[in-house]
């Protein structure tokens, strides 16, 4: 059977794969932030899973205000670096796993929630920058990638607690497939973030450094954190933590932290990075 061996978090930040594809990660600036993934790139080289369930939200890339899909599921056999102004980032065209994308739909569907099935999907800085962070610059992605796009551009976004039930969801599904693979589930985005209006720039580094403690010992007291909590605390661009918690709700209730990294500045935004190892024998 497939199994989750391991859930990632990390901020997605585009200036991070602009400073890493133009060769400026030395520069003082960016130093620190390349640093604070020396660890984590050394962990999944030891840990390579078969399969990356990718979570990530598409910063009007690949969907625009015409179609909003809540939570879409990438079932294509491969997704291209999206162009978002500048010309598609120089990075591999990202290998999907139909197979398993087709299960988990067709699952997680029966179970209740309605996903967006996707065929054809360019795949924006939200999902390709995790990838950079953890892979560095190969020629072909290490493994293959199941994209999952949730809406948290367009309000209203879905829940925290949505997310987090959809992560039990997503776990059994993919415990369920008849496979031998070693799945790892990641979640983008975050943290504390405004990229526009009177408070653009807002970063609350108490509220971040609490939701990182939490997502490991109570992440059922982040599931309840309302919309406007997330605005107020953690800026409007902050929403984009719910995507942490369907990764750290397919995950068992006890896990054991391998790494932790916090980060201020990269751009307007909070850098946060987790890796969490499942704990339970089974
Ligand atoms: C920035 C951060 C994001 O998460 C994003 O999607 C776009 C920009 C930023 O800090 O610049
Ligand atoms: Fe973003």
């Amino acid at each position: 059977m497939a199994r989750i061996t391991a859930g990632v978090a990390t901020s997605h930040v585009p200036a991070i794969g602009a400073a890493l594809d133009l060769g400026k990660t030395r520069q003082d600036y960016w130093a620190p932030v390349f640093r604070g993934y020396e660890r984590s790139k050394r962990w999944i080289a030891q840990n390579m899973p078969d399969v990356v369930f990718l979570i990530y939200n598409d910063h009007a890339s690949a969907f625009s205000l015409d179609i909003i899909p809540t939570f879409a599921l990438g079932c294509a056999a491969e997704f291209a670096p999206a162009d978002e102004g500048w010309g598609p980032r120089p990075v591999p065209t990202v290998e999907g796993e139909p197979e398993l994308a087709w299960h988990i739909a067709e699952s997680v569907i029966q179970s209740d929630f309605d996903l967006t099935i996707i065929n054809r999907m360019d795949v924006d800085h939200g999902l390709t920058v995790p990838l950079s962070l953890l892979f560095g610059q190969p020629l072909a992605w290490p493994c293959r990638v199941i994209p999952f796009a949730v809406n948290v551009v367009q309000y209203p976004p879905p829940s925290g607690n949505r997310c987090y039930q959809l992560g039990k969801a997503i776990r059994a599904a993919i415990e369920s497939f008849d496979a031998d693979l070693n799945v790892q589930i990641w979640g983008t985005g975050g943290m504390s973030h405004q990229l526009h209006g009177p408070r653009a720039g807002h970063i609350n580094e108490a509220f971040d450094r609490r939701f990182l403690a939490l997502l490991v010992t109570n992440p059922q007291a982040l599931a309840r954190i309302s919309h406007t909590d997330y605005i107020r605390e953690a800026g409007s661009e902050g929403i984009e933590l719910v995507m942490w918690l369907i990764m750290r709700g397919a995950l068992d209730e006890h896990v054991n932290e391998i790494y932790r990294f916090y980060h201020v500045p990269a751009s307007s935004t909070a850098v946060g990075h987790i890796i969490l190892e499942n704990a339970e024998r089974r």
